[in-house]
């Protein structure tokens, strides 16, 4: 009596791979004039006794095919969630763009942790004096009262209530020897300012002090001649360092000397020194009469340009990132030299 072929069409259904298919066998079946609105148009025919099995069956049948196809609707829409979820997930395991691993330590300070590593090495310790100071560290005990003309060539940054940015690093000489007496032996490196601004001065350079004062005549020229050629040694990585000594004035040291090096060729003026005056010891609250010893202080920005071939002071303060990354040193390495450069 029912013609309409259930299994054959959930056969059907079975074979769809597409949501396009799959329309197209929904109007097959279930359509105006597919398989089931056919079938159900015989019941116009179908003796009135048989109606209610006939409404039955198809019911029955009607209800398979629409589970049979709703399953296979979930099937494609679950395939087709699945291809979009692949094509869109997110691969964790690319690598990410060349990001640098850390930043670079600019020369300036890599050059004080030589001379910090050098001096130490040689016995002094380490100093440290304010920026902001009075006049009386920086110039009167060091022998310079007002109207040396030292004064002048250190044009210097005044403050209010009498401070002064200090002008060279020599004010920590006469705060530690008041501090501590002697002996004493350190370095001091730090910043120093002063009115000045070109190609090769800046008004925030730095520089660093030396300072060693034993029991009287302990402490020789001799020495102190030993100890800055040991240190060019170390710093420039030279083995027999030449030097030339020029006779100097400075106010603090009695004798003073200019001290220069024979490097890369040429003779390169390195830097200032001297026996401490005897009246600087006394302004320090140190004993002329039973210490003496000598002092030197030098520009470290100049030195670290000649190692590292840096041309322009103002270089230094900029900022520019390029640059340090170009002159900068990798902070793990630890070794002397500079990628490339010598
Ligand atoms: N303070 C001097 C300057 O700024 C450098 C200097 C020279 C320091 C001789 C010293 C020294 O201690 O003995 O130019």
């Amino acid at each position: 009596m029912i013609e309409i072929n259930k299994d054959q069409l959930i056969e059907k259904i079975k074979l769809v791979n597409t949501s396009e298919e799959l329309e197209a066998v929904k109007q097959e079946i279930f359509g105006k004039s597919g398989a089931v609105a056919n079938e159900m148009k015989k019941m116009a025919t179908i003796p009135n006794d048989q109606k209610k099995e006939f409404g039955q069956v198809m019911n029955e049948i009607r209800t398979a095919l629409q589970e049979s196809f709703d399953q296979k609707r979930n099937d494609i829409e679950t395939a087709l969630l699945n291809e979009k979820l692949k094509s869109e997930k997110l691969d964790l395991s690319l690598t990410s763009p060349d990001v640098k691993k850390s930043g670079k330590l600019h020369p300036l300070n890599k050059v004080i942790e030589e001379i910090n590593e050098i001096f130490s090495s040689l016995g002094f310790s380490f100093a440290e004096g304010p920026h902001v100071d009075f006049d009386k560290y920086n110039f009167e005990a060091l022998n310079i009262p007002p109207h040396h003309p030292a004064r002048q060539e250190q044009d210097t940054f005044y403050l209010s209530n009498g401070h002064l940015l200090r002008t060279q690093t020599s004010n920590v000489q006469i705060r530690e020897m008041l501090k501590h007496g002697a002996p004493i032996k350190i370095f001091a490196p730090g910043r120093v300012f002063r009115v000045d601004n070109d190609a090769t001065h800046v008004p925030m350079f730095h520089q660093v002090e030396g300072l060693w004062i034993d029991e009287k005549g302990k402490v020789t020229m001799q020495d102190l001649l030993s100890v800055l050629k040991t240190f060019l040694k170390e710093f420039f990585e030279i083995d027999d360092p030449q030097i030339r000594v020029r006779q100097h004035d400075f106010p603090f040291t009695e004798p003073s000397v200019e001290v220069d090096v024979f490097y890369n060729g040429d003779w390169m003026e390195l830097l200032g020194c001297g026996m401490t005056h005897p009246k600087v010891l006394e302004n320090a609250g140190v004993d002329s009469s039973k210490y003496s010893g000598f002092a030197f202080g030098t520009g470290i920005d100049r030195i670290a340009m000649v190692k590292y071939g840096i041309k322009d002071l103002r270089k230094f303060f900029e900022t520019d990132a390029k640059w340090l990354e170009y002159y900068g040193f990798d902070p793990e390495d630890n070794s002397n030299n500079q990628n490339g450069l010598s």
